[in-house]
């Protein structure tokens, strides 16, 4: 898949195929993406904790909102459900990262999962406390990012609006995710 194909089909997915394992390894080769990504200072804040065992991903997926655009969906059901998380921390004890490394982490790591035929959501609503409980971190951990990786089940088709339009994601049917994405011309201000 070349450069382009790879990132148009990177979209975010929230219903999997629980029934194909996500292992630790896997997760950790994704983090092995992010060493090798840009950051202020090169100061390498990011800390990752990795979930992939059946009871903490329970626990996790108790903790995190999906598409608070679909509001008559509560997220994925059992069967549907992520095989594992990487949940994005810095410390404050190291000092804290960069809000652009944080986003350039959580691309790398969608990026990376989707070249293996994989798929991810980035999520930034959760329950913090009750998740840094769960994995046992203290108050110097402040979770950034919880990504949730499966393989994925549902399709998503993207449609070209223009700036101004309605940016809100939709179903159409049941696996089919609709993301309205604008077209080039529309985000450049010296035309
Ligand atoms: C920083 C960030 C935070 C997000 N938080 C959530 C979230 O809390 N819950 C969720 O279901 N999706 C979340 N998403 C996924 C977005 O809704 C999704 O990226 C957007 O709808 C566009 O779809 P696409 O990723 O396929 O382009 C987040 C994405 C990003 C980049």
């Amino acid at each position: 898949m070349d450069f382009k194909e790879l990132v148009k089909a990177n979209r975010t997915c929230r219903r999997y195929d629980e029934s194909k394992s996500i292992t630790r390894e896997d997760l950790v080769g994704l983090v092995d993406l992010v060493r090798y990504t840009p950051c202020g200072k090169n100061k390498q804040a990011l800390r990752f904790a990795l979930v992939a065992d059946e009871e903490t991903n329970a626990k996790i997926f108790e903790n995190i909102f999906w598409a608070g655009f679909l509001k008559d969906w509560d997220g994925p059901v059992e069967g549907e459900r992520p095989g594992g998380y990487i949940l994005v921390f810095d410390d404050n004890n190291y000092g804290r990262a960069m809000p652009e490394d944080v986003g350039i982490a959580g691309q790398t790591l969608s990026l990376g999962a989707r070249a293996e035929g994989k798929a991810v959501c980035i999520s930034k609503a959760f329950k913090e406390k009750e998740i840094k409980e769960i994995l046992g971190l203290g108050d110097n951990m402040n979770l950034l990012l919880v990504v949730s990786v499966g393989y994925p089940l549902e399709k998503v088709v993207i449609d070209d609006i223009h700036a101004g339009d309605d940016i809100k994601y939709y179903r159409d049917g049941d696996m089919v995710h609709h993301v309205p994405k604008i077209v080039t011309e529309d985000l450049l201000i010296n035309k």
